[in-house]
């Protein structure tokens, strides 16, 4: 599947997005080894902290219905009255978490940065990532 393609996914996830308290909103589509593809959107909460971002979601979905193995995932977000033009990077903790379940230097992390498509890998994103 190409960028874009993937790209696209993520802006239809995106429109599921929970996020009345920050007011953006994000999707993101987790592309996997076996051509599959697991979207999320962020959920938030009342009480803030149990919050989880879109990418986390989309990983959690793969997991939990047996898939491992990651290619790529694509990212857009931004305020919710808005299409996102900016580009929209994981967190940090969406990094850590994302990177033991893939190869960090082959991970493709995909953003639109305005028209343009930015590719980068989790290792450029997560150099020195935490390992137990
Ligand atoms: N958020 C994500 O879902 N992914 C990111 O990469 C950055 C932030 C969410 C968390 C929160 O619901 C909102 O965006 C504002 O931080």
């Amino acid at each position: 599947m190409d960028h874009v393609a993937l790209l696209e996914i993520a802006e239809q996830a995106r429109e599921h997005a929970y996020a009345p308290y920050s007011g953006f909103t994000v999707g993101a589509a987790l592309l996997a080894l076996d051509g599959s593809v697991s979207t999320g959107c962020n959920i938030e909460s009342s009480v803030f902290s149990p919050s989880i971002c879109a990418e986390r979601v989309a990983l959690s979905k793969a997991i939990s219905e047996g898939i491992h193995g990651f290619a790529a995932i694509a990212i857009v977000g931004a305020p919710a009255d808005q299409a996102p033009t900016e580009a929209c990077y994981p967190c940090g903790v969406c990094r850590q978490v994302l990177s033991e379940h893939v190869e960090m230097d082959k991970f493709e992390v995909i953003v639109r940065d305005g028209d343009e498509v930015k590719v980068c890998t989790l290792a450029d994103l997560l150099p020195k990532a935490f390992v137990l």
